[in-house]
């Protein structure tokens, strides 16, 4: 069990005004901020990062949508971080989301659905990897 994820808040979110409330949420459920960046991903970025999703249909849909505007990129650490974590954001459809959730509160849709959070110890090692060098993260 790692103690760290990685996340982003989207562009849906950054562009309705969401990221001081979503940040608010994530530091009182006790998670700390690591690492942080606030940056528009080039197209050939976005498709780096969602490398794992390139033969999904909705894969062209989700690359437009991460460079439709700024996102805020962090390394979160708290106990359990990686569980913790999914559970805070909610399911990855805000229509199946709990009540709280930050995907219930701030999302629209499994498209524009807020907020990132890695699915495994292991790829918040390599998604925090993506974003952050070592002289970016304490
Ligand atoms: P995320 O947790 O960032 O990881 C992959 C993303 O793909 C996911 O959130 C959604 O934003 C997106 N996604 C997953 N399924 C669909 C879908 N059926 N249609 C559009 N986007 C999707």
């Amino acid at each position: 069990m790692s103690n760290r994820t990685f996340t982003m808040i989207k562009p849906d979110a950054t562009g309705k005004g969401y990221t001081g409330a979503i940040l608010d949420q994530i530091i009182k459920a006790g998670f700390t901020v690591k690492a942080m960046k606030w940056v528009r991903l080039t197209e050939e970025q976005a498709g780096l990062f969602y490398d794992i999703h390139r033969a999904r249909p909705f894969f062209q849909e989700l690359v437009d949508f991460m460079i439709s505007g700024p996102i805020v990129a962090a390394i979160l650490e708290k106990d359990n971080a990686v569980a913790d974590f999914r559970e805070l954001i909610g399911a990855t459809n805000p229509a199946n989301a709990a009540d709280g959730t930050i995907r219930k509160l701030y999302a629209a849709n499994i498209g524009e659905n807020a907020v990132h959070g890695s699915d495994s110890d292991e790829n918040a090692i390599i998604e925090g990897d993506f974003f952050f060098s070592k002289l970016e993260r304490f």
